[in-house]
């Protein structure tokens, strides 16, 4: 099979931040392998900006250090590593003051993509959006991109919005969740949308639930600061978790199209119940022999703040009533696991007799690891003795399915930066949709604020606290394994 590339323009992509973790990790890792691939225009320059007092053959070997690092070994080639980095160049610059912006004015070309990631805190986004305007840099081609945390409540998200509408327009910017970008994510809508086997099932009169999982198996180990301060709701669930339901609950658009799709997933979010907190399980891993627990990562011996979160949602639309969707994710479990899981229901009448057992279809969309699809549908178990029912997998791993183009599946930041310099916003959040995933988000904190309960321990290494299996139990339903 061959793969089809849709080729980007020539850009100037300057990454503020570009020294940081996220840009060593991520952002220019990702930027090599599109390199690699053959993805990166000819002339197009990589610049970064940082504070730090480098020179362009300092910055050339901090990013092939971190190429080195967080690219696969085989993925690593002398060669295109020395290619890739005669790309970049580097200016000190100083956010808050003068230093550099008129260095960086000189570098950035007006004929080409602009693109300015801002890879820095929420904090530094109005003096860098007001910047590059007062210094010229910013013209009508120019693309910011911006990183979650998107504000820590409506009213902080908003004052985002504002400061940077005041230099750009909603379609220069570019809001990273960087779960839009996962492959899976978007087969999700290929599944959806692209077959018509399942969009006249896809609702509340064939679809029982839908259990969506983001397992983790890490702790909050140095970024205890930031994470006490986020939680499992703000640093997953607002976002993440967020978009996973947007897309499974989407009415579909009338077209694959950055401001119909987003529509679509907008009017999902303002359609969502208030959650009361009896549908909502916290937990907060404790130690466990040698293992610290949260508070010890946190540092503050009386934090409240959740690292796993399970809850019952509702969507108030026709599409939904009646048909819960439970959001779980937490940090410090058993396995590493997301998966959106779509239990149809049984049979309006089974013709079988009782002891044949009840069945119903199971969809299970596999975001990570081993990416893929399996549809469990029932089926005659072989051999004499009467009709007997078995649920057996129709699995499609990807990366066996689809042969080696499935295994070399782009990390979602190259992808997302490369939808950036192409102007395609439909994988990026837009600011109303921010704010209402906030406006739904809120009153919920503010309930536990007012409580003041600490969360249920767990169990490191465990599925989770025991309340989360009682939240689907007492529904009659149970929870996937974490696996
Ligand atoms: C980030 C969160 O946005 O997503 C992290 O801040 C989390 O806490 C991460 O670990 C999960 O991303 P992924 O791609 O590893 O599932």
């Amino acid at each position: 099979m061959v793969s089809r590339v849709i080729p980007v323009s020539s850009f100037d992509l300057v990454i503020f931040g570009g020294t940081g973790d996220l840009a060593r990790r991520k952002i220019l890792p990702g930027l090599y392998r599109r390199f690699s691939a053959g993805q990166m225009p000819e002339n197009s320059r990589i610049i970064g900006a940082a504070r730090g007092d480098l020179d362009d053959d300092g910055y050339r070997k901090m990013v092939a250090d971190a190429i080195k690092e967080f690219v696969p070994k085989d993925r690593q080639d002398k060669a295109t590593i020395d290619g890739f980095i005669d790309h970049l160049s580097y200016v000190p610059i100083d956010a808050r003051g003068d230093r550099g912006w008129k260095d960086l004015a000189k570098l950035v070309r007006k004929d080409v993509v602009q693109a300015f990631y801002f890879s820095v805190g929420p904090g530094l986004f109005g003096d860098l959006a007001e910047r590059l305007h007062s210094f010229g840099i910013a013209s009508e081609m120019s693309r910011i991109v911006v990183e979650k945390p998107f504000g820590r409540d409506l009213a902080s998200a908003k004052s985002l919005n504002a400061v940077l509408a005041e230099s750009f327009d909603e379609s220069q910017i570019y809001r990273i969740d960087h779960y839009l970008g996962k492959e899976t994510v978007q087969n999700l809508m290929a599944v959806r949308f692209a077959n018509v086997l399942f969009e006249p099932l896809w609702n509340a009169q064939y679809i029982d639930h839908v259990q969506i999982t983001v397992a983790e198996t890490v702790s909050v180990e140095g970024r205890g600061a930031y994470y006490d301060k986020s939680g499992a709701m703000r640093d997953m669930v607002q976002n993440h978790l967020m978009q996973l339901l947007c897309l499974t609950a989407m009415e579909p658009p009338s077209m694959f199209e950055p401001d119909a799709v987003r529509d679509e997933k907008l009017k999902v979010i303002r359609a969502l119940d208030p959650v009361p907190t009896t549908n909502i399980v916290r937990g907060q891993y404790g130690p466990d022999g040698d293992d610290l627990g949260y508070i010890d990562h946190s540092e503050n011996p009386d934090s409240t703040t959740e690292s796993f979160i399970a809850m019952k949602v509702d969507i108030s639309n026709w599409r939904w009533k009646g048909t819960p969707f439970y959001l779980r994710t937490g940090k410090r479990l058993k396995a590493r696991m997301s998966e959106i899981v779509i239990h149809f229901k049984e049979t309006p009448h089974s013709i079988f007799e009782e002891d044949a057992g009840s069945h119903a279809n199971v969809l299970t969309i596999r975001l990570q690891p081993d990416e893929g699809m399996d549809l469990r549908v029932t089926i005659k178990e072989p051999g004499p003795g009467g009709m007997r029912l078995v649920d057996v997998p129709l699995d499609m791993t990807f990366a066996d399915a689809l042969g080696p183009s499935a295994e070399d599946v782009p990390d979602a930041y190259e992808r997302l930066i490369m939808d950036v310099i192409r102007g395609n916003q439909t994988l990026f959040m837009r600011g109303d949709e921010v704010e209402a995933a906030w406006a739904w988000t809120d009153p919920i904190i503010e309930e536990w604020q007012a409580r003041n309960e600490r969360p249920v321990n767990y169990e490191p290494g465990s599925s989770g606290p025991e309340d989360a299996l009682m939240l689907l139990h007492r529904d009659g339903r149970k929870w996937g394994e974490v696996r």
